[in-house]
């Protein structure tokens, strides 16, 4: 939520309007009665106190506060404490956190809420969770020691408290250093009735454990206890034994070892106890007053504490050593010297022992010098206090907070408006408060007040408490800020409240009125050296090392410093330490008097907001500018928001934050231009500057991590690159070597084998094992030479000879049987190639003749070696035969003279028959007349006789002319030749074979009927072929011959 918007009232008031005390007391009132105590001035967080619990802080705030801007969210400590740690972390600025107030109005709450948020937000981790837990857990522990209930506040600050945390780089807590001031120590002895002394006595009654408290000779009744004002007051909401748990509890988290802490418990029990020791009258001899412990009890128990002998302890409290150069003179105290020695004792102890605790936390939360760091530091001092009776404490705390109040003034109104000044930016002074004036009355080094203190208590001669008061009179007699019953009798006033023995002096907050008793006293802070020396050669290890000027090695006869100026000069360190820092302001106010929740005192406001100079705050802020820079800082912050100054900037700065400004076009109201540092107007503005810083911030990074990315990406796959050829040149390397050596063992294995098979080839006929082959073969070629060469002197000499010679070995049976029809085939070729055509003719007659009638035909083996002559009628000789054949006009193939048997009965009467190439012709015997004449093509088929006889069967087709008369049943010496010659000329002129059965009974056609022939055995002995036939029946003739 945004500042401005639902908020009640005005958050920041510097849009306060009308601006007036009045309005200022109303706006802080209405946020009040809503529970909104914080409200800004600028950047100062003012704080009003609420007395009850808000729920506006813890993580869940801490985590909102984190993420946004001072100004967008509703005003918080958490917003103060974010814009500071960032400021730490990202722009390198030390930092301080001054948070000041009257008693009572929040300081330690407020400082307390800082710290935890600084914790929650920074970088967590291991050794960063312990160091902050351990400068976290420093607060119970200070608090228990340091704090007391007074009338103004329950847990009130006892002692003023710096803490610096320290800082790495990245902004994670590396320790710190705590700082303390002045320890109200005139507490331990003494407290105003209402008030309580420090917590931790009566925590430790509370909440230790009977073993405890016995160890510590301790009772658990406060009451018990004198220093605890015989009653032991306990405080509305505060649970004594549970918070003595936290302090052992936070003890061990800082470090603390377990007899550290008993030995801590063993000093606090011992101060305790010291107050109940009871001291008496006591005259000596001399009749010089002395004093003496009136219960030894008492004393023996501390001294076994303290681990010494009671009459050290006795002696050294009711006695006094005065040591000069040349002599030791040892006096008695009386009772009053005594009592006071007792209690400078137990206030001795005690804030020694404090000290000795913020020592010891800073041992364990120190950081190594070594490291660079950044530091935030934390002011949380006793607030300004104006009680009934006012002491040199309350002096001393209000002159603290008159610095911390100078401090606010130089930085926030007069540094602030010279600084407009000087830089010529145009300026109306306002008009303020400087209290410088007081911070001088007090603390100046010849006249001021503190000044005057040492002087006299150094004086020698007759000192007390009133001459000092005197010398101030004296001194002070004109001051504006200092009054006495003097001064004021001086200038004729009467006021019965300022008493004789005080002063009065008006601090920026208010006057408050000093009694001059006990400043000398107290400044002084002297402890009887017989008392530090008792408790040195104590042998309580603790106890001993709170005391070391009591090491009589270490006596010096020098007075240590007093309090006054230890306090001074350790407020100008600290004051020192707070200038160089930037500072962050958080100012508490107290709404009402009475510490309770929703009552709102707009008179005691009123009287808060005066002196704490809100007004003039708020006015300075408005004229003002929220935030200036010198012009190269502001260049190198800024310069990445403009092309024209990122990345460099060659001209002047200032030219150079011109020219961004204009670029980023802020109003010419929003910025001014000093003479050496730019000046902004309003916090938005310079929010609005860094969100575009750390966009752009953002947009670098991202760049500068895009390049490295890129870049590691391409180192790294180069050197992968680099790496992959490496390994694949050796993979492929050790590969090819691997194959050269597999070809290698290959080809040697290839080459061996053939080298191998080469040599025992050219050797094998060395070879034993080859004789028996070789031999064989040898021996098998001179079988078949003289195989083969006996065949040749023993080849038949004819052809027709068919003898030959038989195999000399079994083993060419087959080849002698091949070249024996090998060579036969080649004689027959050659005789045959030998033939002229006319005998080859004749031979292929005879062999068609030996195809048709070989082995079927009886008288074909006679008619083999005769020869065909075709003309067995002396054809050529006889012209009337050669008449015949000019019917048939076509060349004899074979003339011959057949019976042709007659059909009806038998008889055989002779005819000439011509065969020339394509008819049969019959003619009568004396060749006359042509009888019939038979075509080739009307033969259909021939019937034969195996016989010797010369009887055929001429069987013609149906459909011939001459068919009809029937078939021809002829008979002929020369049948084979005849038949031959038949058959050859059927398949020369008709490309047919012509059917020749070879048969003893066949069927004739005569006319219509068919008639069986039947060859039988003739029962004659003829040498003749003579045939006979017979007619049987009708259609059967029998024909019988050899
Ligand atoms: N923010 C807060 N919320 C609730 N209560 C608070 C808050 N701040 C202060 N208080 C109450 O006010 C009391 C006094 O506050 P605190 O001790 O911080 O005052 P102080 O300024 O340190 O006073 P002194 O100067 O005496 O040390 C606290 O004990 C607490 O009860
Ligand atoms: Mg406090």
């Amino acid at each position: 939520m945004s500042l401005l918007e639902g908020s009640v009232g005005v958050g920041d008031m510097v849009l306060l309007e009308p601006l007036n005390e009045e309005s200022l007391l109303k706006n802080l009132h209405k946020r009040f009665q809503h529970k909104e105590i914080y409200t800004y001035i600028g950047n100062v967080v003012i704080s009003v106190n609420p007395y009850q619990q808000l729920p506006i802080f813890g993580p869940e705030f801490i985590d909102k506060y984190k993420e946004y801007n001072f100004y967008e969210l509703k005003p918080h400590i958490y917003a103060l404490a974010n814009e500071a740690y960032q400021s730490l972390r990202d722009l390198d600025r030390d930092q301080c956190i001054i948070i000041s107030g009257e008693s009572g109005s929040g300081k330690t709450e407020a400082s307390k809420l800082v710290m935890s948020y600084v914790a929650a937000v920074c970088e967590k981790g291991e050794e960063v969770n312990s160091v902050k837990e351990q400068l976290l857990q420093s607060n119970p522990v200070l608090e228990a020691f340091g704090n007391a209930k007074t009338t103004r506040n329950n847990n009130s600050s006892r002692f003023g408290k710096y803490m610096d945390i320290e800082f790495d780089f990245k902004g994670s807590p590396l320790g710190g250093v705590i700082t303390n001031y002045l320890l109200e120590k005139s507490r331990v002895v003494k407290h105003i009735k209402g008030e309580r002394n420090f917590h931790i006595f009566y925590q430790l009654l509370a909440g230790a454990d009977a073993q405890l408290l016995r160890a510590l000779r301790l009772e658990r009744d406060g009451s018990c206890y004198f220093y605890l004002n015989h009653e032991a007051s306990r405080v509305d909401g505060m649970d004594d034994a549970a918070n003595f748990r936290v302090v052992k509890d936070a003890m061990n988290i800082i470090g603390f070892s377990t007899e550290e802490i008993q030995q801590i418990l063993e000093v606090t029990a011992m101060v305790l106890k010291l107050g109940n020791v009871e001291l008496g009258d006591e005259f000596q001899a001399n009749g010089v007053a002395g004093s003496s412990i009136c219960d030894e009890k008492v004393v023996k128990e501390i001294s076994d504490l303290m681990r010494l002998q009671p009459e050290v302890l006795e002696r050294a409290l009711c006695s006094r050593t005065m040591e000069t150069k040349k002599e030791k003179v040892v006096t008695t105290l009386n009772k009053i010297q005594a009592c006071y020695a007792r209690d400078a004792l137990a206030k001795n102890i005690y804030s020694r022992l404090f000290s000795w605790i913020v020592n010891r936390i800073n041992e364990n939360i120190k950081v190594s010098d070594s490291a660079k760091k950044k530091v935030m530091g934390v002011l949380d001092i006793y607030g300004f206090e104006i009680l009934e009776d006012n002491s040199f404490e309350q002096f001393v705390i209000n002159y603290c907070n008159e610095k911390l109040q100078q401090v606010f003034i130089e930085l926030t109104l007069r540094e602030e408006q010279e600084e407009y000044m000087k830089e010529g930016i145009p300026w109306d002074k306002i008009e303020y408060f400087d209290n410088s004036i007081i911070c001088n009355l007090i603390e100046h080094n010849q006249q001021g007040i503190l000044a005057m203190l040492d002087e006299e208590c150094l004086r020698p001669g007759m000192v007390s408490d009133s001459t000092f008061l005197a010398k101030l009179n004296q001194m002070f007699s004109k001051h504006n800020y200092y009054e006495s019953r003097v001064t004021q009798n001086a200038q004729h006033q009467h006021d019965p409240s300022l008493g004789l023995s005080c002063f009065r002096i008006q601090h920026y907050a208010g006057k408050v009125t000093y009694n001059v008793n006990g400043f000398l006293d107290k400044n002084n802070d002297l402890l009887f050296r017989d008392l530090s020396q008792a408790l040195w050669s104590s042998k309580h290890p603790l106890l001993q090392t709170l005391f070391p000027e009591g090491d009589p090695k270490q006596v010096s006869l020098k007075r240590p410093p007093t309090a006054g100026t230890q306090f001074k000069n350790s407020i100008a360190t600290l004051m020192k330490n707070l200038y160089a820092k930037n500072p962050n302001y958080i100012r508490c106010i107290k709404p009402n008097e009475h510490q309770r929740q929703g009552l709102f005192s707009s008179e005691l406001v009123g009287t808060q907001v005066r002196y704490l100079g809100l007004l003039e705050n708020i006015r300075v802020r408005r004229a003002g500018y929220a935030y200036r820079q010198v012009y190269s800082a502001f260049l190198d912050r800024y310069r990445m928001l403009s092309q024209s100054t990122w990345p460099h900037w060659h001209g002047q700065a200032r030219d150079g934050v011109e020219k961004l400004l204009e670029e980023l076009n802020l109003g010419p109201e929003e910025v001014a231009f000093g003479r050496t540092k730019i000046f902004i107007r309003s916090p938005k503005t310079l929010f609005y500057l860094e969100d575009k810083r750390r966009l752009r911030i953002h947009q670098l990074v991202t760049l500068v991590q895009k390049m490295y990315r890129g870049w590691r990406c391409r180192t790294n796959y180069q050197l992968m690159r680099k790496s992959q050829i490496l390994i694949s040149a050796w993979f492929r390397g050790n590969a090819q070597k691997k194959r050269y050596g597999k070809i290698k063992a290959s080809t040697l294995l290839i080459q061996s084998f053939v080298r191998g098979w080469k040599i025992r080839k050219e050797y094998r006929k060395y070879f034993r094992s080859g004789a028996a082959l070789l031999l064989s073969n040898f021996i098998y070629r001179r079988m078949v030479q003289k195989f083969l060469l006996g065949l040749r002197t023993n080849l038949p000499s004819k052809i027709t000879d068919h003898s030959w010679p038989p195999p000399p070995y079994k083993v060419f049976t087959r080849a002698n049987l091949e070249l024996k029809k090998i060579f036969h085939h080649c004689r027959c070729k050659k005789f045959w190639d030998q033939l002229s055509p006319q005998k080859k003719e004749v031979l292929k007659e005879k062999l068609c003749a030996s195809e048709l009638f070989k082995d079927k035909k009886d008288s074909y083996p006679q008619s083999v070696p005769v020869p065909f002559r075709g003309d067995y009628v002396m054809f050529r000789e006889k012209p009337k035969l050669q008449k015949l054949q000019r019917d048939a006009n076509e060349p004899v193939l074979m003339a011959d003279t057949v019976n042709k048997v007659n059909r009806a009965n038998g008889k055989m009467a002779p005819r000439i028959l011509l065969l020339t190439k394509s008819h049969v012709i019959l003619a009568d015997a004396q060749g006359s007349k042509v009888k019939t004449v038979i075509g080739l093509e009307n033969v259909a088929k021939v019937s034969v006789s195996s016989r010797q006889n010369g009887l055929f069967g001429l069987h013609l087709t149906e459909i011939s002319s001459v068919g009809s008369r029937g078939d021809f049943l002829l008979v002929s010496e020369h049948v084979i030749e005849l038949l031959t010659k038949l058959y050859q000329a059927t398949l020369d002129k008709m490309k047919r074979q012509l059917p020749i059965t070879v048969t003893e009974e066949f069927t004739v056609k005569f006319k219509e009927d068919d008639v069986t022939v039947k060859v039988i055995q003739s029962q004659k002995e003829d040498v003749t072929n003579k045939v006979t036939c017979k007619k049987k029946g009708h259609n059967h003739l029998e024909v019988s011959s050899q």
